[in-house]
């Protein structure tokens, strides 16, 4: 039997998916009852409702270990999905708590109950910090912990700390470092809402870059790695680097909304997070951009995906194709 994290978010409900389509037995933990009708509506949406059925449901907390309890018993291959994400500095406490003590609680009860292997997704925002002879991120670049880093990415990093923490007390692990994540369906959540906050009307574009995937793609991965020989090893799992322009006017295109007229120019943003900052103090309502959220806006850095199209010999979707064919799920939203 194999147990999902995160089933009712955009990775954990594709990956449930995935593994039901090629015959895994699968359990997958949730939180709210509603939330479950988020993967009932993907599987629909893909129109596979017989094997949304097949889906063995518990209530389960990453930070309730009693409920964690019942949910490992008889599992033998874990892929860990669930996370929160925000890049509000209000939800520090909150980010170090799931993921990284949520992290420790599963890595702890995979060597407990002899778990065979885990897959744990972490995030290219744990990649290291390019030294000045260095140009392209890869999975051995190393972290500085002095530089600037979003509480977000601290708090992956930590999560990966505990899964080679894992490996060190003999656990099997491997763990995907995929870049923005693009999927269907979950459009008010994650990199979704990417398209519903263009769609309102989105002013600025930068000339920064990030990288990207299709949801397909990572999950794919995931489930070639935990069935091939590798362990203890990371991959960087992206299609294409993109400046953010081009995304941004791509997907406007697609949905059929005003594509930005604007550069936030690196000016522009120190403004931009600086008053942010100063009406959440003064409304206290959630930051929108924080400083290190304007630095990641303006990167030029470039990730490579080479270990896992070598190891794998993996051909990725491309990425424009990709988000114009989701693009019509996201149009037919009422
Ligand atoms: N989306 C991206 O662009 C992206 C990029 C790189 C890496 N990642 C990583 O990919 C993974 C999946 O991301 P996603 O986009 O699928 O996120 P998502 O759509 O926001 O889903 C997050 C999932 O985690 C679950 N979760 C959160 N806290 C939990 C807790 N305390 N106990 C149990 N479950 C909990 C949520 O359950 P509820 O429904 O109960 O809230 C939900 O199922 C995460 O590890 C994320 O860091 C995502």
């Amino acid at each position: 039997m194999v147990l999902v994290t995160g089933g009712t978010g955009l990775v954990g409900a594709h990956l449930l998916l995935h593994l039901l389509e090629n015959g895994e037995s699968v359990r997958a933990i949730f939180r709210n009852e509603k939330h479950i009708l988020k993967t009932k509506s993907l599987f629909n949406y893909y129109q596979k409702n017989d094997l949304f059925d097949q889906i063995k449901w518990i209530k389960a907390d990453i930070l309730d270990i009693p409920s964690l309890e019942i949910t490992f018993e008889n599992i033998q291959y874990v892929y860990h999905c669930a996370a929160k994400i925000s890049f509000d500095p209000a939800n520090e406490n909150q980010l170090r708590k799931v993921n990284i003590e949520g992290t420790a609680n599963i890595v702890n009860f995979c060597i407990d109950k002899k778990v065979t292997k885990l897959c744990h997704v972490s995030s290219i925002a744990t990649l290291g910090d390019l030294a000045q002879n260095e140009s392209v991120l890869s999975e051995t670049t190393e972290w500085n912990p002095e530089k600037l880093h979003s509480d977000y990415a601290i708090s992956k990093y930590g999560a990966e700390m505990e899964v080679w923490r894992g490996q060190q007390e003999g656990l099997d692990v491997v763990i995907v470092n995929p870049g923005v994540i693009f999927g269907p369906h979950f459009w008010n959540q994650g990199s979704g809402a990417f398209f519903t906050t263009i769609k309102k009307g989105m002013p600025f574009y930068t000339k920064g870059s990030s990288a990207y995937v299709a949801v397909t793609d990572v999950v794919k991965i995931m489930h070639q790695l935990m069935h091939s020989d590798c362990k203890g090893e990371r991959f960087i799992v992206i299609a294409e680097n993109r400046i953010y322009k081009d995304i941004i006017f791509t997907i406007a295109s697609a949905i059929h909304a005003k594509k930005p007229k604007i550069e936030a120019t690196p000016w522009l943003l120190a403004v931009a997070w600086r008053t942010d900052w100063l009406l959440s103090k003064l409304f206290q309502t959630p930051r929108k951009i924080s400083k290190q959220a304007a630095n990641s806006l303006l990167s030029t850095e470039i990730i490579s995906n080479e270990k896992v199209t070598n190891y794998l010999k993996y051909s990725f979707e491309n990425i424009n194709e990709y988000m114009t064919r989701i693009a019509v799920d996201f149009n037919l939203q009422k």
